[in-house]
């Protein structure tokens, strides 16, 4: 079991700052990024492409890429600073506290492995049943249908929307303290997104876990989440409770990405146009 500290915040992020190594130079992708996250938080993150949201999910288990590289601050999980692990500490934590559902969903699957067969892998460390029933009882809560038969394909067999659901059911498993979840829901058609949704929002707050829900859809962050984090450029531009954020922004930036919300028709009315 890993070790984390009594009373200490789920996640404590003090001046985060990374770059990437590349061709061309450093690039910094966080710049002096602090963060927080209580039991019972749903945290939505948000901000421009390449403001720096995946590289600071990734940062919240040390899952970064080589090419990248924490330059200062510190990420603490359960009071626990991440530097002070070594390999199998890491990975203890990763499999007890952290739940990661990644943005490339196909990606994150093994491609040699049938559907059925990874989820009984995932489930075992963590001494839950792995049975058929239990599986399909696991597909069942993020609404794939047949899942008899979807338990019996490979990751290529299966539409990106379906996957997407897969690595969402994976990663609720194992019931995460802290469920780091990035853009899981894009491939997702608007009723079906609204129901996963839900369902890890549910399943979060009466676990008393935490999300962190990186998105580009302001409305459903603006429904589903209690705390908002604006990004740019690395940076943290504005964070608060989502009706602050939402109602009264006091950043430029966020304003402009609200006002781009409110000029595009929601996404369930771009579907039945
Ligand atoms: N593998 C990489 N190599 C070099 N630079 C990278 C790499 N991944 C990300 N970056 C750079 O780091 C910065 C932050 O990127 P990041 O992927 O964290 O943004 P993001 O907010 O998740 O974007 P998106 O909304 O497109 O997913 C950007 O400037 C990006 O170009
Ligand atoms: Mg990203």
């Amino acid at each position: 079991m890993t070790a984390t500290t009594a009373g200490a915040p789920l996640v404590r992020v003090r001046g985060l700052s990374a770059e990437y190594l590349t061709r061309l130079g450093p690039v910094t992708a966080l710049h002096d990024v602090d963060m927080s996250l209580e039991p019972g938080d749903l945290l939505g993150v948000v901000g421009e492409s390449g403001s720096g949201k995946s590289t600071l999910s990734a940062a919240l288990g040390r899952m970064l890429p080589g090419s990248c590289h924490i330059t200062s601050g510190s990420v603490e999980v359960g009071g626990v600073d991440l530097a002070g692990l070594d390999r199998a500490a890491l990975r203890a934590l990763r499999r007890d506290v952290l739940g990661f559902i990644p943005q490339d969903p196909i990606g994150s699957l093994d491609p040699t492995l049938r559907i059925g067969r990874q989820l009984r892998l995932a489930l075992r460390p963590l001494g839950r049943p792995g049975d058929r029933a239990a599986l399909v009882t696991l597909l069942d809560g993020v609404q794939i249908r047949e899942p008899e038969r979807v338990l019996r394909l490979y990751p290529h067999e299966i539409s990106g929307g379906m996957a997407q659901r897969v690595a969402i059911a994976l990663a609720m498993a194992r019931e995460p303290r802290v469920l780091i979840a990035d853009e899981p829901t894009a491939a997702l058609d608007a009723q079906v997104r609204e129901d996963v949704l839900g369902l890890m929002v549910r399943l979060i707050t009466s676990s008393g876990a935490a999300l962190v829900w990186v998105s580009h859809d302001l409305r459903a962050v603006r429904r589903w989440c209690t705390r908002v984090m604006v990004m740019r450029k690395g940076e943290v531009v504005e964070e608060g409770p989502t009706e602050d954020v939402f109602g009264r922004p006091e950043h430029p930036y966020t304003r402009q990405l609200l006002k781009a919300i409110e000029m595009a028709p929601a996404a369930e009315e771009r579907e039945n146009a």
